[in-house]
């Protein structure tokens, strides 16, 4: 295959940024895209020239490292699909592909398609987590969970932290992310006695960080790898109005759902 690729450049934060235009020949229909783009890049060192950064690790769809914009869409045209499980094949010969980075104020540009993603990694320290003290671990049938519990837990708690959602945004909502991380642990025993504590805390950390407010346009889980449902969202707004009506941050309430 032999592509036109039109990639973001910006040297760095505070540079401006241009759109540069390069040819990508000889590209395998079995490469992913992030491989296509390694191919980019060392053709690109071979000519003396800056390679194009971008952002990877795992390169199987669980890390959440990468993740660009693909023709104006975040990750590319493959539902349910991280951009480095991505394959060319899903390109026609000849196509021309636009590569920018997630466009988000709360993300700021590091270089070319890497963006800070740390306002995330605040949103988590602000209540992501337990501290509640469960001791050793038990045997799982001595604290039970509903089916439909643990299966929405799982499902929210598939969510690798790329920030395709606020990319999608209208809004540039960081909702569905910190509704995801919200419901893994509030759906579960071990995440009661602090679940409206951990909604109040993150939302309003959510809203520090520059994101802006979800309006329900759902484009965050049509863009989402994970399939995370803003279901999701419904459930952060009322464990954090429960928070707001009741005024105590350690008030422990049963239940959930
Ligand atoms: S909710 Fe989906 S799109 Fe948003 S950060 Fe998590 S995995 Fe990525
Ligand atoms: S590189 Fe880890 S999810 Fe894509």
């Amino acid at each position: 295959m032999n592509l036109t690729l039109n990639v973001w450049r910006q040297a760095n934060a505070d540079a401006p940024g241009r759109m540069e235009r390069y040819d990508a020949r000889d590209v395998s229909p079995d490469m992913s895209f992030l491989e296509m783009l390694d191919v980019v890049n060392e053709k690109l060192v071979e000519a003396g020239q800056e390679p194009i950064a971008f952002d990877h690790d795992c390169r199987e769809g669980i890390c959440g490292m990468c993740g660009v914009m693909i023709n104006g869409v975040a990750h590319g045209p493959v539902p349910g699909t991280a951009t480095c499980q991505l394959h060319m094949r899903n390109f026609e010969d000849g196509a021309s592909i636009t590569i920018e980075p997630w466009r988000s104020r709360a993300f700021p540009v590091v270089k070319d398609l890497v963006v800070n993603r740390s306002a995330f990694d605040r949103i988590i320290a602000a209540g992501g987590f337990i501290t509640a003290p469960t001791g050793g671990a038990r045997d799982a049938n001595s604290i039970l969970v509903a089916k439909t519990d643990a299966d929405e837990a799982m499902d929210a708690a598939a969510c690798i932290g790329c920030g395709a959602c606020v990319a999608a945004c209208p809004n540039g909502s960081a909702s569905l992310f910190t509704a995801a991380k919200i419901s893994h642990l509030g759906l579960l025993p071990q995440g009661q006695p602090e679940r409206y504590r951990r909604a109040e805390r993150m939302v309003a950390q959510m809203d520090e960080e520059g994101f802006g407010h979800c309006t329900l346009y759902g484009e965050c889980q049509e863009a989402c790898p994970k399939a995370i449902s803003i279901d999701t969202i419904a459930r952060m707004n009322r464990d954090y109005l429960v928070a707001s009506a009741t005024g105590k941050e350690e008030k422990v309430l049963g239940g959930t759902g």
